[in-house]
Formats: structure tokens, sequence, C-alpha cells
């Protein structure tokens, strides 16, 4: 569209002298909007491929990879084709991948028992990626919900409660062999009171003062985790819903209450998850704890765009890097996301 920023009509000007709205002309806010110049050099906020964590699910086996059907484009990787993808994020620049198993359904369990097994896929994983891509940091999930075969993040007990407290034993020891097989960060998503503070002490006792701790501390009982819950095979086990454990939908103070203790408690950074529903959640967070604050784009986000991209709907080119530039505007420092290594090369192919 041709400008006529500089040609106010006549009109205009005289509507203007005879009431003068202050500040105008002499402020005219469209004048750095005219040139892509411009709009480059007084842009506020930018991503950078520095903001992207690429979480990709694991399984079982060699060479093989599978289709997630509710989470068109994303595949389940064996551990070889997971070191392949790390390579190529390494190459793209992305500072971090998240490893998430989708553990054999013959190695779920009422306790969750795999979840420590150090040879287990994530560790694998861990391991795999970590000696080819030694320069990659990698993180974890640690929660039980891959591991039982209730689908749940924690214990239960007979009538069917969340044990929180037996429940951070069995998160400690999964977090000792995730740490031991390489881990850079942990991310605690299970939402048990008191996690931070007994992963932390455990990494303080055992030498592993060195891990990271990216707490998921404002996570919500979400609808939008279902894709993700395919992914990693828990869907059709879980009994129930997560909201005797994950944040109500409704509350936003409780989210400060949240950081304060996951802060207290050692986490080195923090995280709001979902993300665009909960964008209100991460601009408060950061503007109170000036902490390194992460969103989660989450699986039910990513497959809403796509499925409006793969309609024909949206542009997706546009709307993937709008949905990520609104965290960042919002006051985040990065953003886990299933789109990280296309806007990887994206913003690379730019940059020439
Ligand atoms: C496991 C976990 C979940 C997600 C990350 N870690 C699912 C859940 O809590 O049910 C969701 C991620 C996504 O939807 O992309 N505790």
């Amino acid at each position: 569209m041709k400008d006529d920023v500089n040609k106010p009509s006549g009109t205009k000007a005289t509507a203007h002298s005879a009431m003068p709205a202050p500040g105008f002309p002499a402020t005219r806010l469209r004048r750095p909007r005219q040139a892509d110049w411009s709009r480059r050099l007084v842009r506020e906020t930018t991503l950078t491929v520095d903001d992207l964590i690429w979480p990709i699910f694991i399984i079982d086996g060699e060479n093989k990879r599978e289709a997630v059907k509710s989470m068109p484009g994303v595949e389940r990787l064996s551990v070889d084709l997971a070191v392949k993808a790390a390579e190529d994020a390494a190459k793209q620049g992305i500072p971090v991948i998240e490893v998430f198993p989708n553990t054999p359904s013959d190695l779920r369990s009422a306790d969750g028992a795999e979840a420590f097994n150090p040879d287990n896929l994530a560790c694998r994983a861990v391991r795999a990626v970590k000696a080819a891509v030694p320069d990659i940091g990698v993180m974890c999930d640690v929660a039980l919900d891959p591991y039982t075969d209730h689908g749940h993040d924690g214990l239960l007990s007979d009538d069917g409660r969340i044990l929180n407290d037996e429940t951070l034993d069995v998160l400690i020891r999964q977090s000792l062999v995730q740490a031991e097989a390489g881990c850079d960060i942990l991310g605690p998503s299970d939402m048990m009171d008191g996690r931070i503070g007994a992963i932390r002490q455990a990494l303080e006792d055992t030498d592993f003062q060195n891990v990271q701790l990216m707490s998921y501390t404002a996570k919500y009982a979400s609808g939008f985790f279902n894709p993700f819950r395919d992914a990693v095979g828990s869907s059709g086990t879980l009994s129930g819903d997560k909201k005797t454990y994950q944040m109500d939908l409704g509350n936003s103070d409780e989210a400060v209450r949240e950081a304060e203790l996951d802060i207290a408690e050692g986490a080195d950074m923090i995280m709001v998850k979902p993300g665009l529903c909960y964008i209100d959640i991460l601009y408060r967070l950061k503007s109170q704890f000036g902490m390194p604050t992460f969103a989660y784009q989450v699986s039910g986000e990513y497959s809403m765009l796509m499925a409006a991209v793969q309609n024909g709907w949206l542009d997706g080119d546009r709307v993937i890097e709008e949905s990520l530039i609104a965290f960042k505007r919002a006051g985040a420092d990065g953003i886990l996301t299933y789109f990280a290594l296309d806007m990887a090369k994206k913003l690379n192919a730019r940059r020439g």
C-alpha cells in the first residue's frame, strides 16, 4: 500500500487546528513504520534461534520413525535417529533439545519403576546425544506419566489419590539417573508440592550441582496436552484427569505463589505452560521475579496451528512466527516449541 502519512488531508488539518490534539502532528507514530529498514531499526522484540528449545519424542528400536497422527509433521524417533535430529538442531544453532520417551507398554507399571532404570529410553537417548553432539544442551522431563500404567505423573494410593511425598522419592531417583546419563537441564513437570527442593537437594548431595532445574512452575490442567499424550502413549492409559496437581485454569495469584516456592527451592529457570492461553501469567511472572522465564507452546497449540495451515486457512509462514514473537514480547527468555527446527531454518535462511 502506498503511504500517505506525510500528506494529511485539508479536512484533517482544519479539524486539528479547531481542536489541536496534544502531540499531533509533532508525533506521528506511523513515521517509523514506513519502510522495512525503519521497522527493523525500532523493533522492540525479535525472535532468534537462541530462543528455541525443541522437544522430540523417542521410541525403542533402530532406524525407526512413526508419525504422531494428532501432530502433523511430528514423528517419534528411535535413538539413532534422535541423534541425527540433535545434529540437525545443533547445526541450526538450537541451544537445547528435550527428549520425551514413549515407553513400551510392558515396561509401564503402577510404581513407574522404569523411570529410574538407568537404561530406560530417555537415559539412552541422552547418552547417545551427548556422545555425538556434546555442544547441544539436553533437557529431560521429570514426571512419571510415561512410565505408569495409569498415566498419572505421580504414584496413586489404592483409592486413587496422588501420593505426593512418596512420589518425590521416585522423582529424585528419576532425576539422578537422568543426571548420571548426562542430562543438562531437568524439567520437573509433575506439579508435586516440594519437588524442586527435594530434587535440588539430591543433586547437591550427589555431585550434580551443575545440573539446572527448569521448573514447570505454572502448569495448568489444560485440554491442550492431548496430542502430547498420544505422542508418548499415555492417553489410552490415563484414568481421570490431573486437576488435583496441575493448576486450576482460573488462577493467577496462585502462579505467583508457585513461582515464589520454586525460586526459594532452587529453580534456575521457571516455565509457564501451556503458552498462548496463559500469556498473562508469563508476563506477570517475568515482571515480578525477573527470572529466566520460559513458555511451552504445547502440543495442542502446535496441532491447532498446523490444522489451519494444512487447510489453507492460515499462512504458516506468518502465524507460526507471530505466535512465537508473542511469547518473547510478553517476557519469555525462550520457548519450547515443536516448530523449533523449522523456525530455526527459516531464521537462518533469512540471515543468509
Ligand atoms: C508430562 C508432560 C506433559 C507435557 C509435558 N510433560 C503432559 C501432561 O502433563 O499431561 C505436555 C506437553 C505438550 O502438550 O506438548 N507430565
